[in-house]
């Protein structure tokens, strides 16, 4: 498949052929600029850009903070408190970067059930899928040691807890949890390798970020009908296309405006909000926490862990079979990380010939389901481990895998799809009226 056909940079001045024929990165720059975008793009399609800017915006707050941070048990909780305190603007700076995590995950998961809704995943844009999946994995894992780093109550013990996790796996688990940890248990060694590799990776998914862009680039962006850019020629291409600047970027920019009111509000008056007050007390080994939570954006994955404990069936019949070897923790641990592999292979995992959900009838109710169950997963994740609560996790976590290992193979089968317009040029004009109806009377 060729790319969308649209103008390309043609260096003018003897300056511009110099650097084009040695490095052609303006027109490097130029042909990103003006991608030819599918013009019915509607506001989910603003995520990306936010992404970007969370990405940017953790990198240059990370590093000021790493100037005044200090990665040892004795010092690291007080010196987060110097940096609130006596840093100058400190204060904003930790948390920007605390908020900063926070718009990250809801950035991410608006982008993901984009993806999931409007079918972006589908042939061609598997690899954009899958980057998309690593990134996803590493701003976890990066989520993850970042909140260790203040060396609160909830940082001490959550990284005890999910440290704890891979202990689980058989065979390899005690040395590689060792492994993990520095020592035997979460300790000063624990503490620096989190640093090292919590300020390492943002540039590997600033990297994969590149790849992503990369990668749909190459395809074409999706859209909310599914429907291909037509690539006969370069005058039907643009009635379905509008060139990137400045189009989108005006209204990316204006979206991100939005956006960056509210969390400027979330930052500047209630910072806290979304932490845990436990964070506030300095990591003490010999105090566990009544209730240890992670942070909000792990709490569906969380729920999942701990739904299938040693009295649920499946996991009594997997230890009966494996002799024991699957414990109720590692089928925990298991689940968890299936949950995110199933969303992963959901490219081959769904059938249907129609792409964007707006064109199937059956779909949109069960999708719909899935995003409530989403949500529900992460109201349990927070509730203590007890009924009804066990039996609520169990039930969302049940759909979360019935959707992608059953429900969406069988609805390609099953249901029957409207018909989406045949061109991205007809549906923006069923939306906004054609070219023709604009012109002004004679
Ligand atoms: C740092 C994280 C990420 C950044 C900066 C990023 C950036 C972008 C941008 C700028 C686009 C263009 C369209 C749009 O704005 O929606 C895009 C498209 C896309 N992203 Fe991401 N993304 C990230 C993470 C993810 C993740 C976790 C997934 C899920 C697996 C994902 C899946 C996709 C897909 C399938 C598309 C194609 C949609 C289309 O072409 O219309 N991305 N991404």
């Amino acid at each position: 498949m060729g790319g969308i056909p649209h103008d390309h940079y043609e260096p003018k001045t003897k300056g511009e052929k110099w650097l084009d024929s040695r490095l052609p990165i303006v027109g490097l720059m130029y042909t990103t600029l003006t991608a030819p975008t599918p013009k019915n793009l509607n506001w989910m399609w603003i995520w990306g850009i936010v992404l970007t800017f969370c990405l940017a915006l953790q990198i240059v707050t990370g590093i000021v903070l790493a100037m005044h941070y200090t990665p040892h048990v004795d010092n690291a909780f007080a010196s987060v408190e110097h940096i609130t305190r006596n840093v100058n603007g400190g204060y904003m700076l930790r948390y920007l970067h605390a908020n900063g995590a926070s718009l990250f995950f809801v950035a991410v998961y608006a982008h993901i059930f984009r993806g999931l809704y409007y079918g972006s995943y589908k042939s061609p844009r598997e690899v954009t899928w899958i980057i998309g999946m690593l990134i996803y994995l590493l701003m976890m894992a990066t989520g993850f040691m970042g909140y260790v780093l203040p060396w609160g109550q909830m940082s001490f013990w959550g990284a005890t807890v999910i440290t704890g996790l891979f202990g689980a796996i058989p065979f390899i688990g005690d040395t590689l949890q060792t492994f993990l940890l520095g020592g035997p248990a979460v300790d000063n060694a624990t503490l620096n390798r989190f640093f090292s590799l919590h300020y390492l990776l943002p540039f590997v998914i600033a990297g994969l970020v590149i790849v992503h862009i990369w990668a749909f680039h190459t395809t074409g962006n999706n859209n909310p009908t599914g429907v291909e850019v037509r690539r006969g020629s370069k005058e039907e291409a643009e009635k379905d296309t509008l060139p990137f600047w400045p189009y989108f970027v005006i209204k990316d920019l204006f979206a991100l405006a939005v956006i960056l009111a509210v969390f400027f509000a979330i930052v500047g008056f209630m910072p806290n909000y979304l932490g845990h007050p436990d964070n506030y007390i300095e990591a003490n080994p010999l105090s566990t926490p009544a209730h240890i939570v992670p942070e909000w954006y792990f709490l569906p994955f969380y729920a999942i862990l701990r739904a299938f404990t040693a009295e649920v069936w499946v996991v009594q019949i997997a230890t009966f079979v494996t002799g024991g070897i699957v414990t109720a923790k590692f089928f925990g641990v298991l689940a968890m990380f299936g949950a995110i592999a199933v969303m992963a292979l959901v490219p081959w995992l769904d059938t249907s010939s129609v792409r964007s959900g707006r064109f199937r009838p059956m779909f949109k109710w069960w999708f719909a389901l899935l995003v409530i169950d989403f949500f529900a997963l992460m109201w349990l994740g927070a509730m203590p481990a007890e009924e009804p609560y066990a039996s609520f996790s169990l039930i969302a976590s049940a759909y979360w895998f019935a959707y992608f290992l059953v429900i969406l193979p069988l609805l390609g089968v099953i249901e029957k799809p409207d018909t989406p317009p045949a061109t991205i040029e007809d549906d923006f004009a069923a939306h906004y009226g054609s070219d023709a109806d604009k012109q002004p009377a004679e």
